[in-house]
């Protein structure tokens, strides 16, 4: 169960899917850093725990595909099964979304369809929803798009800040991603039993 995770910031959810794969809960090895950010913290932590880190700077190519054909290269050098997409803030174009479809998955700081984008915490918070929560969900070409595997709501409460809440969100995200990885794996992504047995 090979996985590249793409980070392009602290990395905590990185951590947390480590750390799943250390204690056992998460039966998967992590062959991958992709990081879009080369003084991203995400990078320290990958060199703490050795893993191998793709990282570049976009800029420094041409174009969107340009840089994305590099990436699809390392991962299928790597054999990736799974893309994990953890705080990566750049949308997928079709390069990689061509190679790897229905293997690219999101975790997201909100029930989508609700406050897809940036700061979705603080959208919600804006908003004055009494409800919110995390979605981890397949990606298309969208922003925040793509069909849902799994969601979990919080409540939120009058005092909550955007910090209170980001921290009660993190720690629904620590254990709602390494969980749906996980299950995943056990159930052959679903789909590919559905093609089987088409
Ligand atoms: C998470 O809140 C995730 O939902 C969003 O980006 C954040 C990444 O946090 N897509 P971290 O870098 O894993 O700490």
């Amino acid at each position: 169960n090979k996985i590249a995770i793409f980070a392009s910031g602290n990395g905590s959810n990185y951590q947390a899917i480590v750390d799943a794969v250390k204690n056992g809960a998460l039966d998967a090895s992590i062959e991958l850093l992709v990081c879009d950010k080369p003084n991203a913290f995400v990078i320290e932590r990958a060199k703490k725990e050795s893993t191998p880190i793709f990282a570049f700077e976009p800029k420094t190519y041409e174009t969107k595909a340009a840089f994305e054909k590099e990436i699809v290269l390392e991962l299928q050098k790597r054999e990736i099964e799974l893309i994990v997409l953890a705080g990566y803030m750049r949308l997928i174009g079709p390069t990689l979304l061509h190679a790897f479809s229905k293997r690219i998955i999101n975790i997201h700081p909100s029930l989508l369809p609700s406050f897809p984008g940036k700061n979705a915490i603080g959208q919600a918070l804006q908003a004055g929803v009494k409800v919110t929560g995390v979605t981890v969900h397949f990606v298309d070409e969208g922003m925040d798009t793509g069909p849902i595997i799994a969601q979990e709501s919080l409540k939120v409460e009058e005092s909550d800040t955007e910090q209170s809440l980001a921290e009660k969100v993190h720690t629904i995200e620590h254990r709602l991603y390494p969980e749906t990885i996980q299950l995943l794996f056990q159930k052959s992504f679903l789909w590919e039993k559905e093609e089987a047995s088409r």
